[in-house]
């Protein structure tokens, strides 16, 4: 596994400090051939739980566990040379206690090298997010649309669009805020909400269906490349469509497979 010390990989203090600023560009990754691809481009990766529906076709993100996590987050880690790799706690694996969540988190981070975790929930998480910052676990909050809650919010729906509600989730935000969280995804939440709340906390903001005003974007790479074709939620823009050429590629080689053009002489060894 690549030393994270060794490298020069952005910090969660330099995400921090990019408040205000220039955007900070984030993305999901799960493995290491798209790690390789995006790393260059990118400020922060993330090894979201999204990986439950993007890579292993299950209904929401509830069902993954753990070591499926780690073993995408080692992938993630050993390859990215730049950006800033933060890990998706699961859900089951931190709720109960800050003990416990201090627990999954040391795992992760020692089994996978990255540099932070990212969990979801906001106030009652607020305790949860100080126990493992002042113990040197950094951490991104995850508020507005939380999916590990899916069966509790009886949804996808949007977040924050009545005021009891849009209350509720900017008390999220500054409860996650004062605890120390280094960055705060804020998920398909009321536009107006997301902009109120970036500038009313100190940590960026990083918007998944948010606000261009938030101080960073996040987006699922199955998402952004067309690799995801189940569902796209609005808040998604598509800038490549990547699933044509490799059913192209595919009917190509079978073709040539089935009428013995492949392997041609280029391609076996001679006597
Ligand atoms: O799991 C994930 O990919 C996420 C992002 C959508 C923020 O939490």
């Amino acid at each position: 596994m690549a030393d994270a010390a060794q490298l020069k990989r952005v910090t969660p203090p330099e995400i921090r400090a990019r408040k205000g600023g220039e955007p900070i560009v984030c993305l999901t990754s799960y493995t290491a051939s798209i790690t390789r691809l995006i790393d260059p481009d990118v400020d922060l990766i993330l090894v979201g739980d999204s990986l439950a529906m993007t890579i292993y076709g299950m209904a929401s993100t509830v069902g993954i566990s753990v070591e499926t996590m780690i073993a995408h987050g080692r992938a993630v880690a050993r390859t990215a040379r730049h950006a800033c790799v933060v890990v998706d706690l699961p859900f089951g694996s931190y709720e109960e206690s800050p003990a416990m969540a201090f627990r999954t988190a040391a795992r992760v981070m020692a089994e996978t090298g990255c540099a932070a975790v990212k969990l979801e929930g906001g106030a009652p998480m607020a305790d949860t997010i100080r126990f493992l910052t002042v113990r040197g676990v950094p951490v991104m909050a995850h508020i507005g649309l939380t999916p590990q809650s899916v069966n509790a919010l009886g949804g996808y729906g949007v977040r924050g669009r009545h005021a009891d509600e849009a209350a509720a989730i900017l008390a999220d935000a500054i409860a996650v805020d004062q605890a120390g969280a280094f960055s705060v995804v804020i998920e398909k939440t009321a536009e107006r909400l997301s902009r109120t709340i970036t500038r009313r906390i100190a940590a960026p903001t990083i918007g998944i269906g948010a606000s261009v005003m938030c101080d960073g974007q996040i987006l699922v790479i199955d998402d952004v490349i067309g690799m995801f074709t189940e569902f796209r939620p609005k808040f998604v823009k598509r800038y490549a469509e990547v699933t044509n050429p490799i059913a192209a590629a595919v009917r190509t080689y079978a073709a040539e497979v089935r009428t013995r053009q492949f392997p041609g002489p280029d391609h076996v060894f001679g006597p």
